[in-house]
């Protein structure tokens, strides 16, 4: 087997090239619509991603409570995908959260491989870099570091960054409040599909069997921003994702035939409806194509967390309550890693076809 090794995209930024190898520029017709991301995160015109204020989403006041619940209905219909504020999460632990995934990525590349996932055995957590899954060989212009960090016992603490010591209990507190937070939304958005209020909790797994994939994203400054892409276009096949980022613009939305900057809200969570709650709802909520820029000035880093149900115990289609004869169901029935498969599937087609 021959077996490459492939540079860190942050060893490749910091060597000085001038230019990035052909494998991060993207094909021609993408290019059209890579633009300087500060000049685009500017623009006032147009669509913009809904910022949803939780500050009611528990009330006591059922009316007010309602009133919350349809704003953050309207967003998800319409966009599935929205700057969370209010959230309950303080900005002390999200600080935190940043610090100690910064630390980490601040460890030179020696350090961080000793935690190099070995994606060709099936591991996946640790240290990583996209591995070109295709004929054309495309890449990312990121490193991540990826692992599961909920449920609590299906940790595997062995493979957490040990350097900041900090590292597992502020990241572990995180995992717990970004998980009660979950709970929140889903119970709303259950409401307000006309669902009892936990149905979309135990659909897609409940306390047990839900997990939270935390993906720290880490994009180096590129030398040609305008020919690359952080993460290619894509939608999330989660239940939710929720992202924190270092405040350095680059996600974009496509909404309406267009590619949106999203600003950088302080404070917020962004929130994504991913793949799996789009099948469960029928459609009515909606997983949007997404991607992200990268650029010459900052190191972006986001910690996105993808709050998935297990792989094979659950089959997902739309739920009988959100069928009707005027709403036939959209999706046919799968597992989550059906899903992956057939999403894959469909990738390597439109490759070959290209
Ligand atoms: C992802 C993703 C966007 C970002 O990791 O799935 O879409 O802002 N990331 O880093
Ligand atoms: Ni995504």
């Amino acid at each position: 087997m021959v077996t490459s090794v492939l540079p860190r995209v942050e060893s490749l930024a910091s060597s000085g090239i001038q230019s990035i190898p052909k494998e991060y520029i993207r094909p021609q017709e993408e290019l059209t619509s890579i633009g300087n991301v500060f000049e685009e995160e500017k623009k006032e015109e147009g669509p913009q991603v809904p910022t949803i204020d939780l500050t009611e989403i528990e009330s006591e006041d059922k009316e007010v409570q309602e009133r919350c619940r349809q704003e953050l209905k309207k967003a998800a219909m319409e966009w599935g995908v929205m700057h969370l504020v209010n959230h309950g999460i303080s900005e002390e632990l999200m600080d935190r959260v940043r610090k100690v995934g910064q630390k980490f990525f601040e460890l030179p590349v020696e350090e961080k491989e000793k935690y190099a996932n070995d994606q060709s055995s099936g591991n996946v957590q640790g240290y990583g870099s996209k591995l070109a899954n295709n004929a054309s060989g495309q890449l990312e212009w990121e490193d991540y570091f990826f692992h599961l960090i909920f449920p609590e016992d299906k940790r595997d603490l062995s493979i957490w960054p040990k350097i900041p010591s900090e590292y597992t209990e502020v990241t572990s507190e995180y995992a717990r409040q970004l998980r009660a937070l979950a709970s929140k939304i889903l119970s709303a958005l259950s409401i307000c599909l006309g669902l009892e209020e936990g149905r979309l909790e135990k659909e897609v797994g409940g306390v047990e069997e839900l997990l939270l994939q935390l993906k720290i994203n880490y994009y180096p400054k590129c030398p040609q921003p305008e020919l690359a892409l952080g993460v290619e276009a894509h939608t999330d096949i989660s239940a939710l994702t929720f992202i924190l980022h270092n405040m350095v613009p680059g996600l974009q939305l496509f909404y309406q035939g267009k590619w949106v900057t999203a600003k950088c809200v302080p404070n917020s969570i962004i929130m994504h409806i991913g793949d799996t709650i789009e099948i469960l709802s029928n459609g009515k909520f909606k997983s949007i194509l997404h991607r992200g820029l990268v650029n010459k000035e900052k190191v972006r880093i986001s910690w996105a967390v993808f709050c998935e149900p297990p792989k094979d115990k659950i089959i997902l289609k739309p739920l009988p309550e959100t069928v009707s004869e005027t709403e036939p169901p959209l999706f046919p029935p799968r597992t989550f890693a059906q899903h992956i498969e057939h999403k894959l599937f469909r990738k390597t087609q439109d490759n070959l076809s290209n």
